[in-house]
C-alpha cells in the first residue's frame, strides 16, 4: 500500500492563508469570492481545487472540455471541495506553428505559476492533445501539490467508405498514395472529411494516446482513465470520479512526488514500449522525471526495450485503434498482461498500488491486446542508437520500419533545412535512389527551433512511383507517433549546436545497424575534424521575446528539452500575501 499520510486539518490547507485568517487581505479575498456568487459556506475550511483546463476554440481534441470541466466540478463539490476552473494555454497540435513543442515548456511554466500564485490546495489537470499532457505534468510536478490528471480520451474511429481511418497514420499513407497516383483527388477529399469525426485526441498510438497511457501507468490518473473515448458517457463519469478523488488527496496530502518515483517512471516506460508508443514519450518522460529530481535516461529506455513485448495491436505498429483497445479491456488489461515486467508495488493517486488497480482487469479481445506469449513483436520495439553520428544518442522504432532496412549502408543525400528539402526532394534530377540515406539538419530543439515532427522525411516522388514506401531517413527532428518508416530521430547533439550531423556531406556513406544499435558516418576522424574547423553555427532565429528565452535555455533531446532553469533546483518560496 502507498504511505498513509496523516489527515490534515483545514487550518493546514494552503488556501487557509488566503481565506482563513483575519486581516485586510483576507477580507479582500473573501469579499471578491462573494462577488463571484459564492457564500463562505461554499469554501470555508474546504480544499480549493484548481481545474487546469486546456480547452480552446482552436483545439479540436479538447472540444468536450467545456462540458467535462462541469463533470469534474460536480465531483469536487460532492466530495466537499471548492472547484475553480483555471484556463491554461492550449497546445493544439494541428494548428499551432511552428510546433507545439516550442510551447510545451511555456504551458509548464504557466501551470506551475498558476498553482503557486493562487490559493490552490490541489489540482485536476485536463489535457490530452500531445504536448498538453507533459506540459501540465511538468508544471504541476515543480509545484508538487496533490494533483491528478484527467486525460481527454481518444476520438472515435475515422471512416472512409468501408475503410476505418486512423489519425495521422492514414494521412501519411493516403498522401503517399495520392502522390503516387493510387487514389484520386475526390478520394482524398472524402478522407479529409471522415478522418476526425468526434471530440477527443488522435486515436492511433500517437503522442497523445502514448502520453495519457504513460501517465496512467505512472499512477497519476484513476485506473482506466486513459482509454475511455472522449465521446463515451463513461468519460463524463470518470471526470466526476477524478474530481471526487482530488479532494481526498488534498486531505491526505498525496503529492506528485509521492507517486512519481523512479519505479513509477520505469513502469511508464514499460507501458509505452508495450503500446508501441510514440518516441516523443522519451523526451517528455525524461523532462517530467527531471522536474522531480528522478534519475531517468535513454539507457532506461534501451534496457527496458530489450525485454518488453509489444502487446497493443494499434496503428501505426498494429492494426486497430484506441476505440477497439477500450472495448478490448483498455490499458488496465494490457498492464495486467505485462505481469512481472511492471513493478506493481508502485503507489497511485487513488491510494492503491498499481498491482491492486489492475489485478481484476480482463482482456476481451486477444487480437487487440495480446499476451506476452503471443505479442505483436517480442521485444526491441525501440532502439537507442549511438555512434560517431549520434554521440549522445538517437532513437528509432524498428517495428515501424521495413525489416530490410534494419541493417543498411548507403550514401547520404543531405538537406540543410526543411525548406531546402521541400524545394528539392521531388526534383527529377536529384541524385538519389532507394539505397540512399536522406539526412535533414536544422530540425532540432535549437535549430528548427522547437524540434518539429519533421522526422518522417518524405520519400522522393520518383522512388514512390517505383512502389517503394520506406527508406533510411535521419534527422535531429522528432516524429509524430502516428508516423512510420525507417526514421532515425532525436540525433544528439543536434546539428545546430555543432553535432556531427552538421558535418555530413552528400555522398558520405552512413551505416545504420539496428541490431548493433549503431549509427556511423563512414568518414575518418581527421576529415571530420577538418570539417568541424570550417563549420559555422547558423544565426539564431529569434532575437527577442519567448523565442529568444527558449533558444537561450532549451536542453537537448536526450535531456528532455526542458529549460535548464526549470529542472529540479532549490525550492521556490511560497508567495508573500501582503
Ligand atoms: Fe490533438 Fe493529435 S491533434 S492529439
Amino acid at each position: 500500500m502507498p504511505p498513509e499520510n496523516k489527515r490534515r486539518e483545514p487550518e493546514e490547507l494552503r488556501s487557509h492563508r488566503w481565506y482563513g485568517v483575519k486581516d485586510l487581505r483576507s477580507f479582500g479575498h473573501r469579499s471578491r469570492t462573494a462577488q463571484m456568487g459564492f457564500d463562505a459556506a461554499d469554501y470555508r475550511g474546504k480544499p480549493v481545487i484548481a481545474i487546469v483546463n486546456t480547452w480552446s476554440d482552436i483545439n479540436p481534441c479538447h472540444t468536450h472540455f467545456k462540458q467535462r470541466v462541469e463533470d469534474v466540478k460536480r465531483g469536487v463539490w460532492s466530495a466537499g471541495g471548492f472547484p475553480l476552473e483555471l484556463p491554461a494555454m492550449s497546445l493544439s497540435e494541428p494548428f499551432q506553428k511552428p510546433t507545439t513543442m516550442l510551447y510545451r515548456n511555456l504551458l509548464a511554466m504557466e501551470t506551475e505559476e498558476l498553482l503557486r500564485s493562487y490559493p490552490i490546495d490541489g489540482a485536476v489537470l485536463m489535457g490530452g492533445c500531445d504536448k498538453t499532457t507533459p506540459g501540465l505534468l511538468m508544471g504541476a510536478s515543480s509545484m508538487d501539490l496533490p494533483s491528478i490528471f484527467l486525460p481527454a480520451g481518444p476520438m472515435l474511429r475515422g471512416h472512409w467508405g468501408g475503410t476505418t481511418l486512423g489519425s495521422g497514420s492514414d494521412t501519411w499513407k493516403y498522401w503517399a498514395d495520392l502522390r503516387a497516383g493510387a487514389i484520386t483527388e475526390d478520394d482524398w477529399q472524402e478522407i479529409e472529411n471522415g478522418i476526425a469525426r468526434s471530440p477527443g485526441h488522435c486515436m492511433t498510438m500517437g503522442t497523445a494516446s502514448t502520453m495519457t497511457s504513460a501517465v496512467e501507468a505512472l499512477g497519476v490518473t484513476l485506473p482506466g482513465a486513459a482509454s475511455i473515448p472522449a465521446a463515451d458517457s463513461r468519460h463524463a463519469v470518470m471526470g466526476a470520479h477524478t474530481g471526487r478523488r482530488i479532494v481526498e488527496m488534498v486531505w491526505t496530502d498525496v503529492k506528485l512526488s509521492d507517486v512519481c518515483t523512479r519505479t513509477a517512471f520505469r513502469n511508464a516506460i514499460v507501458c509505452v514500449l508495450a503500446l508501441g508508443g510514440s518516441t516523443n514519450a522519451i523526451i517528455h518522460l525524461i523532462a517530467m522525471a527531471r522536474r522531480l529530481n528522478v534519475e531517468l535516461a535513454l539507457a532506461d529506455f534501451e534496457e527496458l526495450a530489450r525485454v518488453t513485448p509489444l502487446l497493443a495491436n494499434i496503428r501505426p505498429s498494429g492494426k486497430y485503434l484506441m476505440e477497439d483497445f477500450f472495448y478490448a479491456g483498455g490499458l488496465p488489461a494490457m498492464l495486467n498482461n505485462l505481469g512481472d515486467l511492471l513493478d506493481t508495488s508502485a503507489c497511485t493517486v487513488n491510494g492503491f498500488t498499481l498491482g491492486e488497480n489492475i489485478a481484476r482487469a480482463k482482456t476481451f479481445n486477444e487480437d487487440v491486446i495480446r499476451t506476452v506469449n503471443d505479442p505483436i513483436v517480442a521485444n526491441n520495439t525501440l532502439a537507442v542508437l549511438r555512434g560517431n553520428l549520434a554521440p549522445d544518442g538517437a532513437v528509432m522504432k524498428p517495428a515501424a520500419a521495413e525489416e530490410r532496412l534494419h541493417r543498411h549502408t548507403g550514401p547520404a543525400v543531405v538537406f540543410e533545412n526543411y525548406d531546402d528539402m521541400a524545394a528539392r526532394i521531388d526534383e527529377p534530377d536529384l541524385d538519389i535512389d532507394e539505397n540512399s540515406v536522406i539526412v535533414l539538419r536544422s530540425a532540432g530543439p535549437q535549430g528548427a527551433p522547437g524540434m518539429p515532427e519533421w522526422g518522417q522525411l518524405p520519400i522522393p516522388k520518383k522512388i514512390l512511383e517505383k512502389g517503394i514506401r520506406d527508406m533510411v531517413r535521419i534527422s535531429d527532428a522528432r516524429m509524430s507517433g502516428t508516423s512510420y518508416g525507417a526514421c532515425v530521430l532525436h540525433v544528439a547533439p543536434e546539428s545546430h549546436v555543432g553535432g556531427p550531423l552538421a558535418l555530413v556531406r552528400s555522398g558520405d556513406l552512413i551505416e545504420l545497424d539496428v541490431p548493433g544499435r549503431r549509427l556511423e558516418l563512414k568518414v575518418t576522424d581527421e576529415e571530420l575534424e577538418k570539417r568541424r574547423a570550417d563549420w559555422q553555427q547558423p544565426p539564431p532565429k529569434y532575437g527577442r521575446g519567448y523565442g529568444a528565452l527558449y533558444l537561450q535555455h532549451i536542453t537537448q533531446a536526450n535531456e528532455g528539452c526542458d529549460f535548464d532553469f526549470l529542472e529540479a533546483g532549490p525550492p521556490v518560496p511560497e508567495p508573500e500575501i501582503h
